[in-house]
């Protein structure tokens, strides 16, 4: 179209997150509580996943409405079969500037040299501690952090930039803050501090659970000497400073003490095929549904223009006591991040 698509507070389309499964290896307590996701947790059945043509079809539609930027999440997006040839495939899409996988790592030492054949680039790894135990704890399934601190290493061997994101919670795991910092700075990987989010339904969120940047940057001041950095683009997520004296980063997710709606240019796509235009939604569009009955290119993008053009979220903008009790949100797992 001749007229850049924006929403109702006039936001383009940038980035689209495509979530390629709801299942995860972890059970994290703050994404997928074990007493919620257990045993005979009814997770989407194959024949309600896109498929990888789906999936392909309808990037290139978001691209042709503004999209240049696309993040692979889950679930865990490592459990996807054959992952690789979805990432090759975007790849190919004219128009993709920037691809990038979010995962926990735990399936990086098979995937990292092919996916890096595949044309990524770029990962994030979620790793919330150090301590062995902490960690176990903290995944739901005693998975140790050894392993993964291996495949972190594989991956930048293999030429991957990679990202480490850790979500700090009061309580839990303040005490990796500095060790997490210092361990991911003699390595010269960027690590991301992010604040705890009232993501889904039953994560045990509050407030007073959630480590703002302010006071992390504080605990990091103790031992480091930052510098802030400028942001690199409109939307970007994550605040940056850097190590006085070198070039690596830590950066700073703060959804909850400085939101970032009025930026917001991401498009969420589930496994199932729906488009939510926020992580807190409700609800969202299925497009799923209109391409298995037939609907051609002209009206899929009629329909993604104008679930866009309809866009007012500014969730973490409003957030309140109330919002936080009172909406029934999308979980994490099943929408990615
Ligand atoms: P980069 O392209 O590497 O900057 O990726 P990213 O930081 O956007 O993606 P990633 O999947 O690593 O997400 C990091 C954290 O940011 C996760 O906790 C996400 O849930 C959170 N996040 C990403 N986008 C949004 C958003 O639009 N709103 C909110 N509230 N949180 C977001
Ligand atoms: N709050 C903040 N971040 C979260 N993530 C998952 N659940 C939450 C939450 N409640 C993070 C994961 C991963 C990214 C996609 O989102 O740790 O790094
Ligand atoms: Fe899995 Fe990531 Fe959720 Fe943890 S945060 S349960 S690793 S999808
Ligand atoms: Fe975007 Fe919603 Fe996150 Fe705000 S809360 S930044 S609108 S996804």
């Amino acid at each position: 179209s001749v007229h850049p698509l924006q929403d109702k507070l006039r936001r383009p389309i940038h980035d689209l997150r495509i979530s390629v499964t709801d299942r995860c290896n972890f059970r994290c307590s703050y994404c997928m509580p074990k007493e919620v996701f257990g045993d005979d947790y009814a997770f989407l059945p194959a024949s309600q996943l896109l498929t990888f043509e789906e999936i392909h079809r309808l990037t290139g539609l978001f691209v042709s409405l503004g999209v240049s930027k696309i993040r692979l999440t889950g679930g865990e997006p490592l459990m996807r079969q054959n992952l690789p040839a979805l990432v090759s495939g975007i790849r190919s899409i004219c128009g993709v500037e920037d691809i990038g996988l979010t995962t926990n790592g735990v399936l990086l030492g098979r995937y990292a040299v092919p996916l890096y054949e595949a044309g990524l680039r770029r990962l994030n790894v979620s790793l919330d501690a150090l301590e062995p135990e902490l960690f176990g704890r903290m995944n739901g399934r005693g998975y140790k952090p050894d392993a993964i601190l291996q495949h972190i290493d594989h991956a930048v061997n293999t030429g991957f930039e990679v990202k480490v994101n850790m979500v700090v919670q009061r309580g839990v795991n303040e005490s990796e803050i500095v060790p997490m910092a210092s361990y991911f700075k003699d390595r010269n990987i960027t690590l991301r501090f992010i604040e705890f989010m009232d993501a889904g339904n039953d994560n045990g969120w509050s407030y007073n659970k959630v480590v703002t940047k302010r006071e992390i940057l504080e605990r990091l001041q103790s031992s480091f000497e930052l510098e802030a950095q400028d942001h690199n683009y409109f939307g970007e997520v994550a605040k940056r400073y850097r190590y006085k004296g070198s070039s690596t980063e830590v950066g700073f997710i703060t959804s909850v003490s400085e939101s970032f709606c009025s930026s917001c240019t991401r498009a969420r796509l589930s496994s199932d095929g729906k488009l939510f235009t926020c992580l807190f939604a409700s609800s969202g569009f299925d497009l799923k549904a209109m391409i298995r009955s037939g609907a051609s290119d002209q009206s899929l993008l009629a329909a993604i223009q104008n679930v866009w053009e309809q866009r007012s979220d500014r969730y973490s903008d409003e957030r309140t006591e109330q919002t936080v009790k009172n909406r029934t949100k999308i979980g994490m797992s099943y929408i990615g991040g």
